[in-house]
């Protein structure tokens, strides 16, 4: 167990990061809004495993919720965080406030390219702009990094690697796997908020998403077929309200017209549970 250095101020991290980099040191760093579960704890060891220093970010970006989302809800436990980073290793924790962040406000947002445009992009507008706007501040801050983001949020992290590579950030972006739970719930800091009943129905998201991967492991080359497969799974479920089920290319997010063998694609479904927004994927390779 280690006990994490905890920074809340642009300078101080900074300079406590130059100072390792002038060491020759690698340094991984973890963006989180904090209230860490065991997903985060694998983004941690991934860094760990791969690099001299490791730095977790604890910052809920009031950017990223739109007006009717959770901001204020979001659940948040400092200690509990701080605790986490300690047992995976983590070296630093960056915690600074709105005002740290954002010293003159929120300003222009970053641009989002194409791959912010589909799914998550049509159903939450200004969501990924938020994202970008602040992940690219981060990246400014702790500056020449590996930084490791969760498979989870699969098109965040392909608006993340496409604004690191626009704005020329010296970030290598390192995908990592799901955690889930045993049933195939995707961990998730929201799924407190499931009710018992929401709870058990939750797993349907995974249960499409493998029965997608299953007709395309069976030849089905229609992303359409594909897509009435997941579908016909979700609607088992009854209290969810379906947003979207896709099939896309995992790099651009467009929908294939047909996926001819050797295809990498993405299935990926959105929807609620009450008041809990819920999101999952998988990839798979045509045969
Ligand atoms: O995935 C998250 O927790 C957030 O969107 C991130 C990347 C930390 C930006 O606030």
């Amino acid at each position: 167990m280690s006990h994490p250095e905890v920074f809340e101020t642009v300078a101080g991290v900074q300079a406590r990061l130059d100072a390792v980099r002038a060491t020759g040191a690698s340094v991984g760093f973890v963006p989180t809004m904090g209230y860490l579960h065991e997903g985060h704890a694998s983004l941690i060891d991934a860094a760990v495993a791969a690099d001299d220093l490791t730095v977790v970010s604890i910052f809920v970006n009031p950017l990223q919720f739109a007006p009717d989302e959770d901001l204020t809800e979001y659940p948040r436990d400092f200690e509990a965080d701080l605790a986490c980073c300690g047992e995976h290793g983590a070296d630093l924790v960056f915690h600074p406030s709105v005002s740290e962040v954002y010293p003159e406000g929120a300003g222009e947002p970053v641009v989002v390219g194409a791959v912010g445009g589909p799914l998550e992009g049509a159903s939450r507008p200004s969501h990924f702009a938020g994202v970008a706007t602040v992940v690219s501040r981060l990246f400014r801050i702790i500056g020449c990094c590996r930084a490791y983001l969760g498979e989870k949020d699969f098109q965040q992290m392909a608006v993340v690697r496409r604004m690191a590579a626009d704005l020329g950030l010296p970030v290598e972006v390192v995908g990592c796997p799901i955690v889930r739970e045993a049933d195939g719930l995707a961990l998730s800091s929201r799924n407190v908020y499931l009710e018992p009943g929401e709870r058990r129905q939750a797993p349907v998201l995974h249960r499409a998403l493998l029965a997608g991967a299953e007709a395309l492991a069976t030849g089905v080359v229609d992303p359409g077929v594909v897509v009435a497969v997941m579908e016909a799974v979700l609607n088992e479920a009854p209290d969810l309200v379906l947003d979207y089920a896709a099939v896309v290319d995992p790099d651009t997010f467009v929908v294939p017209e047909g996926i001819a063998g050797g295809t990498r694609i993405r299935l990926l479904v959105a929807g609620r549970l009450g008041h809990t927004r819920l999101i999952d994927n998988v990839g798979a390779t045509a045969p």
